[in-house]
């Protein structure tokens, strides 16, 4: 029986550290209340004209293929994370087929916001399973930094994000009882506006105009309650899914790496599984939320720092924009 492991983990985030006290000279906000509702200390912002998001995620895929000791040419498929691509079209994942050496592989964007790394891991695991490909690379990739406006009115969601992109290679393996036991995907598309970018999209007769910069409407929105009490319901629940589906409980769990949403929401689902520090990543102060990169992210530093080891049970749990949330298990 075919199964997709992790071969190589690569990350990349810009050189620019923006703390919260350099936030507090643009808007009205403190470091105080960032660090007391979000646990964000920084974050990185792109620089223009050097990073964009397909760029980021070349640096990335370049040092998980290194760490997997493969060459670009041996990719048969680009599965690409992101709600912040470089164009409105085409995605990114073609953007980043011309920047390294790939062959003229196919490559797909996935856009499932915060949740996108476990969907498009999701994804290349089936076409792994079924024998359609043997190797393939994953990626989250955003900028955030861009979008929200530097300002009193785009305080409550300005101080959150943070741009950045990891990537995984991901390959055909025989071995039993290793690499991606499973994952498991939702979405309850009642909530879309919850959280949400809305222009500029294709409802309207006239995609964008000039009133809506003026009117803030090119602005994304967040109910961040609603989030909130949303992130700590989905969060275990769709980890005890994802263990049932392996006869496996809470406790098995050597590292959760949760999408980094919101330290709180961290701690909350943390405290509810009853692991211990040592047993969760937790990099928010230092990247805040990254979307789609923030797993790769994790995922890369947790293993850089050796916190994964052969054998080990590694869970992967997203909650975020759609509402689409999900989660996979990795036997390393
Ligand atoms: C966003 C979030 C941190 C806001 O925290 P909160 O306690 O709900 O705060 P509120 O939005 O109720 O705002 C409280 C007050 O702080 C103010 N405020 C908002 N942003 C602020 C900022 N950056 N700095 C200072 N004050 C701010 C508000 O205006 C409000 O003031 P008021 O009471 O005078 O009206 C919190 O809702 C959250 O973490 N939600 C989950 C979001 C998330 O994880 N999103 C990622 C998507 S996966």
């Amino acid at each position: 029986m075919l199964h997709s492991k992790i071969t190589g983990v690569g990350m990349y985030v810009p050189e620019t550290v923006v703390t919260n006290h350099d936030l507090s000279k643009m808007m009205d906000t403190s470091d105080e209340w960032i660090v007391e509702r979000t646990g964000i200390k920084e974050r990185r912002f792109f620089k223009e004209g050097e990073d964009t998001v397909s760029s980021m995620a070349a640096k990335a895929a370049a040092v998980a293929l290194e760490r997997a000791g493969k060459k670009a040419e041996d990719v048969d498929f680009i599965v690409f994370a992101t709600l912040s691509s470089d164009y409105n079209f085409p995605g990114s994942g073609v953007l980043l087929q011309r920047k390294l050496p790939f062959r003229q592989i196919g490559a797909v964007d996935i856009r499932a916001q915060c949740s996108g790394f476990i969907y498009a891991l999701s994804v290349a695991d089936q076409y792994i399973r079924t024998g359609t490909y043997k190797t393939i690379l994953v990626v989250g990739s955003e900028v955030q930094s861009n979008v929200f406006e530097k300002s009193d009115r785009g305080r409550s969601l300005a101080v959150i994000f943070g741009d950045g992109a990891g990537a995984v290679v991901l390959e055909a393996t025989e071995e039993s009882n290793k690499g991606i036991l499973t994952t498991r995907l939702h979405s309850d598309g009642r909530f879309a506006e919850e959280l949400y970018l809305e222009h500029p999209g294709s409802r309207r007769k006239e995609r964008f105009n000039p009133d809506m910069m003026e009117n803030g409407e090119l602005l994304p929105y967040m109910n961040g309650k609603l989030v909130f009490v949303n992130a700590l319901k989905y969060f275990p629940e769709v980890i005890r899914e994802a263990l049932a589906d392996c006869n496996l409980k809470d406790s098995d769990i050597d590292l959760l790496i949760p999408h980094q949403a919101n330290a709180r929401i961290t701690t909350a689902v943390q405290k509810e599984m009853k692991l211990p520090d040592e047993k969760v990543v937790s990099n928010i102060d230092r990247f805040g939320n990254t979307t789609a990169a923030s797993i790769p992210i994790g995922l890369c530093e947790a293993w850089e720092q050796g916190r994964i080891k052969d054998g080990d049970l590694i869970a992967i749990a997203a909650f975020g924009s759609g509402f689409m949330w999900a989660s996979a298990l990795i036997r390393w």
